[in-house]
């Protein structure tokens, strides 16, 4: 009996304590090659996600300063970034972290409302001109090179009020934006991001509920939003290549996003038409005018042109550029920022008769679904897929004559934690498939940022979900920042340039959750009941072990 009880205790617990006391213990093996010698390592912020300090000093009213506190209901935990990691006050701290993490650049976004508070030209908050400058020269003292994000979709509220970026005044006001930032800081800065994620700004800005200020225009709104993106970043790095553009060092980009890496649902001609066609409206829609062709891709001004006319529009719901617009855009980049995360199904869906719906997705005619063994993060719709990155890498050179890629971000939510097994293992495998774009596809990619250094405020999501290195503790004013495991690993891989020889092993109780929603994704705390209800069951047995003897 004693025997019997034995190896039950075993069958079920070995494995188990195993697992989570032999954390060390490594899986699937990973590729050998390693990081050249000039490829640069960093991390990322955005100002509303981690400034806070939301009314200090001088600083001006944005969309999402004004979206959180009038719908507290939109957020899922209601919560703000009125304060959120307090960088504002604690950057330094913040340098220190990149410093720990030995990253050579530290990629952050400048609040437009901070520097200007109305977000016109006129008048200049002193305070918010400081608060960059001091921030750059405290990376410069440590030797990390800062990479600047201009616009991180923190609109100020008053260019809001004149329609945001669906009207095309927007243009003029981002120029003043710009030209001032790049004489304020062009002399210390070495890298610039105009846009961060535009697809996602005019897609969920301005036609849906997901991101500030939610105004639904109708796939209308949404195409004049990117028109409006597209003359403005074309402009303005006419202006930093002409004027400011202080040594061959000096390098502006635009960073897209691969929200989705696009995969037929099947082997059907419709289906692969459906995910390239799909990969054109969200990646090409930006990237085709500055990296590829010059212009809107050509499926996209198919799709919208039969679609607006069959529902009465006098012209297509696409606007289309002038010969100097597409001149000025064409080639407006000198690297293409690429924000890596997630992977979905597409399939063809036919030309819709018989619905008024005017949207993106019935002009892309596809509709979507993720496969069920894909694992899922705590956002629903990061689903680790690592293999898809270097398929992205692979038509993104393919499609675009092998761009300069820099990953501007790539990155993995969880529930909160500094136990973060799985986030050491999405960047383990991600950075694996990069390594195998770069060495057996020949994708040019020259450096890479992970999302993020702290937990933040993860737009509609609140703080429900953390993509940070470190933890920030929102409980505490001193918001204090610890590290999670993931930060020693990127640290080490960082310092060797290279991948360690296999995966990490994850402890059986922290793996992500594959066929799950959003809302059964195991959360710590489950993982702490578990293991009581473990400790109670292993309790019991020695109780049983003893009694027999
Ligand atoms: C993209 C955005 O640029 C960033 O602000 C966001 O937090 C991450 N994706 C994760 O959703």
């Amino acid at each position: 009996m004693k025997l019997v009880l034995g190896v039950i205790f075993v069958a079920i617990f070995g494995y188990e304590l195993t697992q989570y006391y032999c954390s060390n213990s490594r899986g699937e093996p990973l590729s050998n090659y390693t990081f050249p010698d000039d490829f640069k390592f960093g991390v990322a912020t955005a100002s509303y996600q981690v400034e806070g300090a939301w009314n200090l000093n001088g600083k001006g009213e944005n969309v999402w300063d004004r979206y959180t506190h009038t719908h507290p209901e939109k957020i899922v935990d209601g919560s703000t970034g009125d304060i959120a990691c307090d960088s504002y006050h604690k950057y330094k701290e913040d340098v220190a972290l990149c410093k720990e993490l030995g990253v050579d650049f530290y990629r952050f976004s400048i609040s437009w409302s901070r520097l200007l508070p109305t977000g016109f030209i006129s008048k200049v908050n002193r305070d918010g001109s400081d608060y960059y400058s001091k921030l750059i020269d405290e990376l410069l003292s440590k030797g990390i090179e800062p990479m600047v994000t201009m616009f991180h979709w923190d609109l100020p509220q008053p260019l809001q009020d004149l329609g945001g970026w669906a009207n095309p005044k927007l243009q003029d006001y981002f120029y003043d934006y710009a030209r001032l930032l790049l004489q304020l800081y062009g002399d210390r800065v070495k890298y610039w991001i105009t846009f961060n994620e535009p697809k996602n700004v005019c897609r969920f800005a301005y036609g849906g509920p997901l991101l500030a200020p939610a105004v639904d225009s109708k796939a209308v709104g949404i195409y004049e939003c990117a028109h409006t993106i597209l003359k403005s970043h074309g402009q303005v790095y006419k202006m930093y290549d002409e004027e400011f553009r202080r040594s061959p060092e000096g390098k502006m980009g635009i960073s897209l996003d691969m929200m989705f890496w696009m995969v037929p649902a099947t082997d059907s001609e419709l289906d692969k038409e459906a995910a390239e066609r799909s990969l054109q409206f969200n990646f090409g829609w930006f990237a085709n005018p500055i990296f590829g062709s010059g212009d809107y891709p050509e499926v996209m001004k198919k799709f919208v042109g039969r679609r607006s006319s069959f529902e009465g529009f006098k012209q297509s719901r696409l606007p289309t550029f002038s010969k100097e617009e597409l001149d000025e855009i064409k080639g407006s980049a000198d690297f293409l920022g690429l924000n890596m995360y997630s992977a979905i199904e597409a399939s063809h869906v036919e030309f819709e008769n018989s619905t008024d719906e005017i949207s993106m997705d019935v002009d892309i005619q596809a509709s979507y679904k993720f496969q069920p063994e894909w694992e899922t993060a705590a956002s629903w719709w990061l689903k680790v897929v690592p293999w898809a990155f270097k398929d992205t890498l692979t038509w993104v050179k393919r499609t675009y004559e092998n761009p300069t890629i820099i990953i501007t971000e790539n990155g993995i939510s969880d529930k909160g934690g500094n136990e973060d097994y799985n986030r050491v293992k999405f960047y383990e495998l991600y950075l694996n498939a990069m390594l195998e774009a770069m060495n057996e596809e020949d994708v040019n990619v020259i450096g890479y940022t992970a999302w993020s250094l702290i937990d933040n405020f993860e737009w509609s999501d609140g703080y429900t979900n953390r993509f940070g290195l470190y933890s920030v503790d929102f409980e505490s004013p001193e918001r204090t920042r610890s590290p999670k495991l993931s930060a020693k690993s990127y640290k080490e891989i960082i310092a060797r340039r290279r991948l360690p020889e296999e995966t990490v092993q994850i402890p059986i109780t922290q793996r992500l959750s594959a066929r799950l929603s959003l809302d059964e994704v195991v959360p710590s705390s489950s993982t702490a009941l578990t293991h009581s209800i473990q400790l109670t069951l292993i309790l019991i047995l020695t109780a049983l072990l003893h009694s027999i003897h």
